[in-house]
């Protein structure tokens, strides 16, 4: 079984495909993770994260050290992530690991939930369910300043509100692999739906397909 989340930043994909996965019992991947790792590789060593050859290097040569760096989730990461993600080599060389994933879920699980923003029409095609979370950019732009405040990070919302803007118009307006809704996908907006609320519904889906008809 195979769960395909997409959608804009902050939406509460990680969130919902956490969560799932931990119910089902199945496998998570973190999608943006690997491109956040490759923007954060440019941005420590100083190199302008719009450097193509310098990020094609990175996404070919994968730093696994930087998953559990603090700086991965920074809105500076996401924007140079956004920048790497634009090109379509280092989408080429992602996109076997992730593939993999998805057909071969780590630990024996029988299943893999995988959020990002082309799960449902590039990664996972074929997948059982494809959920597109959605919410406002002021609700979702809330929810990242609520998030930094509770790291004791500084959070102004007019910035992040604007951050996030800019990383979902790059994300929409890229020729290769753009954040779009997969035909078959079911639209969440969950701009009025607090955490338990949107993992009930899509909870209920993952069982109606778990369920022989
Ligand atoms: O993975 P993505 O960037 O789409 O979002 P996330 O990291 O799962 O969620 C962003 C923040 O919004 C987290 O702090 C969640 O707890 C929160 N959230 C929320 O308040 N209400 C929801 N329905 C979903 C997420
Ligand atoms: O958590 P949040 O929604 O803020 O971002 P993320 O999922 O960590 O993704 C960071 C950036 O990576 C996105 O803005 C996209 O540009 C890129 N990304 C992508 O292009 N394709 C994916 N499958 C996942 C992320």
């Amino acid at each position: 079984m195979i769960i395909a989340i997409d959608g804009p930043a902050a939406a509460g994909k990680g969130t919902l495909a956490r969560r799932l996965a931990a119910e089902f019992g199945f496998a998570y991947l973190d999608t943006g993770a690997l491109y956040r790792a490759v923007g954060l590789t440019l941005l420590k060593r100083g190199i302008d994260p719009a450097d193509t050859t310098a990020a094609e290097d990175a996404s070919a040569n994968l730093d696994l050290s930087l998953f559990d760096d603090p700086e991965l989730r920074a809105e500076a990461t996401g924007g140079a992530a956004s920048k790497v993600a634009a090109m379509p080599r280092v989408r080429a060389n992602l996109l076997d690991f992730q593939k993999n994933f998805a057909a071969n879920p780590p630990g024996g699980k029988k299943g893999a939930v995988l959020d990002g923003r082309d799960i449902g029409t590039v990664v996972c095609p074929d997948a059982d369910l494809k959920l597109f979370v959605t919410a406002s950019a002021e609700v979702r732009a809330e929810r990242r300043r609520l998030e930094m405040e509770g790291r004791g990070q500084a959070a102004d919302f007019d910035a992040i509100l604007a951050d996030v803007r800019a990383r979902d118009e790059r994300d929409m307006g890229r020729k290769d692999a753009p954040l779009k809704p997969a035909e078959d996908a079911l639209l969440l907006d969950t701009s009025n739906l607090d955490i338990d609320a949107v993992f009930l519904r899509a909870a209920n889906l993952v069982k109606d397909r778990l369920t022989p008809q």
